[in-house]
Parts: structure tokens; C-alpha cells; sequence
């Protein structure tokens, strides 16, 4: 994972339609001598695995949007840290603090490593954390913690948990991109949410099964026959 900075850029570069766009617009010429190579190889494209699209690009934009610029007016005096958790929530981050407009004076971004998930698609209970900060520098701090999916509820549950109790955080507050509430073991209101999530297991805009289709840039169901393999 790139450095915080580096965040805004990565979801750029890693855009399908807009790198599509760029080869277009660059060199019409390379793009013609593709597109028979394509058809004879038949590659296979990430959108070709999802069953259907639950979120669209453009949907999830303008909510990513209002929940910014509600961030930006509610901690406008509290100088927020706000902490994306890796790495499903790289894109909703960036695009998250981009929107926080007016930005408040003090926010500062950064992350923390969370991980629930194996290869498969059901969380194994066990929550590894790393800081990508000094643990020291959260003490008196208002935290965001940005999520792209609560699930479970566990990461999130020992997440806040850390933060308050070992970094002693003023105030740790989530915005979670998806609210999977059917799925809930244990007790856990994200602050902010993005969109009720059905039960199905869901991937793009950050989400991944086995670290793929992270780039795509709405969220979809994945075929079952994508996964069932890998379980
Ligand atoms: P818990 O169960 O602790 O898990 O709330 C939260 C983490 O689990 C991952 N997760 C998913 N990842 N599609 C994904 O790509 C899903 O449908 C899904 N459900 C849970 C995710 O990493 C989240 O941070
Ligand atoms: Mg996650």
C-alpha cells in the first residue's frame, strides 16, 4: 500500500474507464491494432465475473459526497484524524477526504491495517491490527475511522476498542461505506453510513475477493462460481 499521500493518485491510475479513456484519446492508432488481439485471445475482463451492479459509480460519488461535507461541518472545530482502514477502504478514504469541504484546519489522514478476512469470503474472528502511525500521536485526537464494509461487526468493535483504551483517542467516531446489519455478532452502529448492503458478498470500489477487483469502480455482486472454487 502506497503512503497516505500517494492515496488520491492510486485511485486514479487504477481506474478502468478512465485508463480506457486515456488510451483512446493518446493513441487511436495502438487502440485499433488492440482490438482484434482482444477478440482472438477472448480475454477475460473483472466485470465479466459480476452477477449484477449494487452500487453505481455515480450512486456511490454523491453519497461518498454528503458524507463529506456532513464530516467536514461536524467536526469543523475538532481538527479530525481521519483513518482509513486498509485495505477495502482506500477508495472510499480518499475520495472521502476530498470531499470534506470546507476541509477543517488540523484534519490529517492516514491508516491502520485491519485484517478479518483469509482468502475466503467469511471472516475468520481474528482481528490483526497495525498501526501505519505512531500509536502516540492518536492520544487527545477526534478519529474518523473509515470502513468500507461492516460485516460482522468485529474489526470495527476491536478497532474503537484500541484506539480508546491503548491510544486514548478523544473521540473515535466510523463512517462505514456498507452496513451489512444482517450480518451483526456483535453490538455496532456505524456513525455514518454509506448504503444498506443485502447479504451477498459484494466487491469493487476498494472491496476485494482474494486481493482482485479492488479497481473497479462500482460495487457488484460477484458470481458465485468466481469464489466457489477458491473456499
Ligand atoms: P467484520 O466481519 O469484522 O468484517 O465486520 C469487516 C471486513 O470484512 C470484509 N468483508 C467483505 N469484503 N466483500 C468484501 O470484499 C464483502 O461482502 C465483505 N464483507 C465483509 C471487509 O474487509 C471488511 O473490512
Ligand atoms: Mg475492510
Amino acid at each position: 500500500m502506497l503512503p497516505a499521500g500517494a492515496n488520491a493518485l492510486c485511485h486514479r491510475l487504477h481506474s478502468p474507464r478512465r485508463f480506457q479513456m486515456a488510451s483512446c484519446i493518446a493513441t487511436p492508432a495502438a487502440l485499433s491494432t488492440q482490438l482484434p488481439i482482444r477478440a482472438a485471445t477472448a480475454v477475460r475482463h473483472l466485470s465479466d465475473d459480476i452477477a449484477y451492479v449494487l452500487f453505481p459509480e455515480q450512486q456511490i460519488h454523491a453519497r461518498v459526497q454528503q458524507l463529506g461535507r456532513q464530516l467536514a461541518h461536524d467536526y469543523a472545530d475538532r481538527a479530525p484524524l481521519v483513518l482509513g482502514v486498509l485495505t477495502g477502504a482506500f477508495q472510499v478514504c480518499g475520495d472521502l477526504v476530498r470531499s470534506m469541504d470546507p476541509c477543517p484546519r488540523g484534519t490529517t489522514v492516514n491508516f491502520v491495517r485491519a485484517s478479518s478476512y483469509g482468502s475466503g469470503t467469511e471472516s475468520s474472528g481474528k482481528v490483526a491490527i497495525k498501526m501505519d502511525m505512531d500509536s502516540k500521536l492518536i492520544k487527545g485526537r477526534h478519529v474518523v475511522l473509515v470502513e468500507d464494509i461492516v460485516d460482522t461487526g468485529m474489526t470495527l468493535t476491536r478497532l474503537k476498542a484500541h484506539l480508546t483504551e491503548n491510544c486514548e483517542a478523544a473521540s473515535v467516531a466510523i463512517v462505514a461505506l456498507l452496513d451489512k446489519r444482517e450480518r451483526r455478532k456483535v453490538e455496532l452502529e456505524a456513525d455514518y453510513v454509506g448504503f444498506q448492503c443485502p447479504n451477498e458478498f459484494v466487491v469493487g470500489y476498494g472491496l476485494d475477493f482474494d486481493e482482485e477487483y479492488r479497481t473497479l469502480p462500482y460495487i457488484g455482486v460477484l458470481k458465485p462460481e468466481c469464489y466457489a472454487h477458491k473456499l
